[in-house]
């Protein structure tokens, strides 16, 4: 059921893959909700061609953009402009990468260059959407800035390896250009803390089966799928959000403030 929350709204959505990305399933409600908006990744992810698929379902044009760079970004912005005829009042960082974790690195035996990698993928190029928007002054008052993030910025999750501090300094940039952005702007910047989902990115990490099990039992509503964290981001970036911002938001059925749950000592005790 659609309630046009997003109505006359334009935005950006990085990070759409496939079909079970969190950023698709957004991209499917944020166009419900009557939002015009791009679609934009990786050049190298554009080529698998799925995201032509979710542009023609949503009318949304794809613009090629390495989140990285920050020439990719002043182009991205540029034409996203052009083409949705106004300045841009959401915009969804749905980006995550670790060749460590890719490549099953051990955390004791971390490749450097790599390290340097996840982080600039995962939460520099963070700071650089939003330094690039601030500069080109291509957001609205009263926009809205999203990122994804995991609860392995505060707890350890040993397969998580450098992608636990590539959240941690996420969760951070949108504290610190969160507070920027609302003086300059009174643009909002958050981060939603999502549970374990069955995507690309998540399934890549070691044992991720196992800990999505574990979550399962520990939340007492269960994972939250990518539909339902469509949902919740949809909410952060309508008119009914305005005042919440610096902040990281839990969106994981209650596993970051459950102990222990009746399912998992049923399954503990039964061995
Ligand atoms: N899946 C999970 O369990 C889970 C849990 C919590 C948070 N998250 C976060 O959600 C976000 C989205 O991930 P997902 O689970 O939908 O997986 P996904 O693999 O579908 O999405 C990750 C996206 O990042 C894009 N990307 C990688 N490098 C890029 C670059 N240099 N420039 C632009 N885009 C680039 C990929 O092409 C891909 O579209 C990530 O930040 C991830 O860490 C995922």
């Amino acid at each position: 059921m659609a309630y046009n929350l997003l109505k006359g709204k334009r935005g950006i959505i990085f990070g759409a893959l496939d079909e079970r990305s969190i950023a698709w399933k957004v991209a499917e409600k944020a166009h419900e909700e009557g939002a015009v908006f791009t679609l934009t990744n990786a050049p190298i992810a554009l080529r698998m061609g799925e995201i032509n698929k979710l542009a023609e379902k949503c009318s949304a044009e794809v613009i090629p953009a390495d989140a990285t760079s920050l020439e990719d970004l002043e182009n991205l912005y540029s034409k996203s402009s052009e083409v949705l005829g106004g300045k841009i009042d959401f915009i969804l960082h749905s980006i995550g990468m670790s060749p460590n974790v890719r490549k099953k690195k051990d955390y004791g035996n971390l490749n450097y260059d790599w390290f340097l990698k996840t982080l600039d993928v995962s939460a520099l190029s963070f700071h650089k959407v939003m330094q690039v928007a601030e500069k080109m002054d291509i957001m609205s008052d009263w926009g809205s800035i999203l990122a994804l993030s995991y609860i392995a910025a505060q707890r350890t999750f040993p397969d998580y390896g450098d992608m636990a501090q590539a959240k941690a300094v996420l969760e951070s940039i949108a504290r610190s250009y969160g507070y920027r952005f609302a003086k300059s702007k009174n643009v909002r910047v958050n981060t939603i803390s999502q549970s374990p989902t069955k995507t690309t990115a998540g399934t890549g990490v070691g044992g991720f089966d196992a800990f999505y099990d574990y979550a399962d039992k520990l939340s007492p509503l269960g994972n939250a799928d990518a539909a339902s964290c469509a949902d919740f981001c949809i909410t952060l970036f309508s008119d009914l959000t305005k005042m919440v911002t610096m902040q990281n938001l839990m969106h994981d059925g209650g596993f970051s403030a459950s102990g222990i749950t009746d399912d998992l000592i049923d399954q503990l005790s039964s061995k």
